[in-house]
């Protein structure tokens, strides 16, 4: 038996807005689509982007992740700043050689890997800006064409500029090898498929029928793509730098393990605003 669809009032609502069709006729013609993929909108950090069924629906995690992401680079940017202002002043007071160094000013340079729809290294963007951050360089990789078309509609969309941030395709951060040699990254960061495959018999029909299957698993145990990352980290960031990650809860216990038993990274792990563990930062020591 076929069980009707239960239509959410911010569904209906949503495809109001979006001047989508709400007839009976209407509704039965979507099946199970998300709203997102009929209307071509999605929201994201209190205002909407392009997506289609080449990219994941952003959800509202990732939000959690761009802010986590962001203030890392804000807390740095003020010790830098912190440091400067130390400079000047103690030269002024004691007559400080001019032998001593200024400090450097600082692009930021920032990597995210498995960019789908651009909305984390948009976000980040938005974030740093509005934060008064004011170098900074993000490079946003995907291996789906289709993906990166989208993200880059949506960056003009949100009006960031190309000289903050690029896409480009890259497998995981093999496409990112310009950088590997000199001008390293700060930051790391993704949300790369981790539902381990085992689940997808018991995943939404809404998410298994219409979600890119390349954006939602990572293999056995969902930590494919991760271990992947993990093992290409170290050759694009700079010591002391950070990779921050999204996972799924069921793998906190296993990145933990090895997190305390190797020696390249430190990590801890985050809570999301469920209390359920789903955010790692790895420091390169
Ligand atoms: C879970 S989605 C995340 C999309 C977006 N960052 C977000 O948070 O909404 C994972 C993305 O990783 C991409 N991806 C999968 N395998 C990849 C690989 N080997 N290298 C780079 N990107 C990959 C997929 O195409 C997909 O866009």
């Amino acid at each position: 038996m076929v069980m009707k669809r239960e239509w959410l009032a911010w569904e209906l609502n949503w495809l109001r807005k979006h001047g989508v069709g709400v007839e009976r006729e209407d509704l039965e013609s979507y099946g199970e689509k998300p709203v997102e993929y009929i209307t071509g909108w999605a929201a994201w950090r209190g205002g909407e982007v392009r997506v289609s069924e080449a990219v994941l629906i952003p959800r509202i995690e990732t939000e959690e992740l761009v802010s986590h992401a962001a203030k890392e680079i804000i807390l740095r940017e003020k010790r830098r700043r912190d440091r400067e202002k130390g400079f000047f002043e103690p030269k002024e007071r004691e007559g400080v050689s001019s032998r001593i160094k200024k400090p450097k000013k600082k692009t930021w340079r920032i990597a995210e890997v498995g960019t789908g729809s651009g909305v984390v290294a948009i976000g980040l963007a938005e974030v740093l800006r509005a934060a008064g951050v004011p170098n900074f360089c993000i490079a946003a990789g995907d291996i789906s064409p289709a993906a990166l078309k989208i993200a880059r509609k949506n960056r003009l969309l949100r009006a960031i500029p190309s000289t903050d941030l690029v896409f480009w395709r890259s497998d995981l951060l093999s496409g990112f090898d310009v950088f590997s040699d000199r001008d390293k990254f700060d930051l790391i960061v993704a949300n790369l498929p981790y539902i381990p495959t085992s689940r997808q018999g018991k995943l939404a029909k809404s998410v298994v029928d219409f979600e890119p299957v390349r954006a939602l698993f990572g293999g056995e145990d969902g930590l494919d793509l991760i271990w992947g990352l993990i093992k290409q980290a170290p050759i694009y960031l700079r010591k002391g730098g950070t990779l921050w990650l999204e996972f799924d809860e069921s793998q906190a216990e296993t990145l933990l393990n090895w997190g305390n038993s190797n020696q390249i990274f430190n990590i801890s792990i985050q809570m999301d605003q469920f209390e359920r563990p789903r955010f790692a930062r790895l420091t390169f020591k």
